[in-house]
């Protein structure tokens, strides 16, 4: 019986599991790539004219095989590409890969949402309310 819901059970946890791999890939690029290839990985990094990886976009779709390569690249380096072997395993180059295939800006919507909604609403009292205190 075990054994039929176990199946289940990882299907149903994968979408998490994905957008944690997603995050997490993003998360490591941040900390660890975009100096050189840029926020989003379009080459346009602060560093890139340093290293060469100017103009080389490293996002985008990749075939199983081109997967393959990048995580071997990230893993072991290539010319000015650092080896990152040391700083996170194999399965953290494969989220970061797979973030590439569809990379978003960092995420600050939470953050600057709350700001958003605050700021305007404060704004609009404050000016409103000594305005026409005083006028009447
Ligand atoms: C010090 C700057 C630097 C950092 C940091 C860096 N890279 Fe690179 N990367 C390069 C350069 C330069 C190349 C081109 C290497 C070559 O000439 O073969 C490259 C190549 C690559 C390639 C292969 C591109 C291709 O067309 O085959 C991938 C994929 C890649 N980097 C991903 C990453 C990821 C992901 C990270 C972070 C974990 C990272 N790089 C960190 C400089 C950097």
């Amino acid at each position: 019986m075990l054994l039929f819901f176990l199946p289940v059970v990882a299907l149903a946890s994968q979408p998490t599991k994905r957008a944690k791999d997603y995050d997490r890939g993003g998360a490591l690029y941040r900390q660890n790539c975009w100096m050189c290839h840029g926020e989003l990985g379009e080459g346009d990094g602060p560093a890139s004219d340093a290293t060469a990886a100017e103009n080389s976009s490293i996002s985008g779709e990749r075939t199983p095989q081109e997967v393959t390569e990048a995580v071997r690249v990230l893993m072991d380096g290539r010319h000015a590409m650092p080896a990152l072997a040391e700083v996170f395993p194999r399965e953290d180059a494969e989220r970061i890969v797979k973030w590439l295939e569809n990379p978003k800006p960092i995420q600050k919507p939470s953050k600057s949402k709350k700001d958003g909604k605050n700021e305007p609403r404060k704004g609009r009292a404050n000016t409103k309310t000594p305005k026409k205190a005083p006028s009447r």
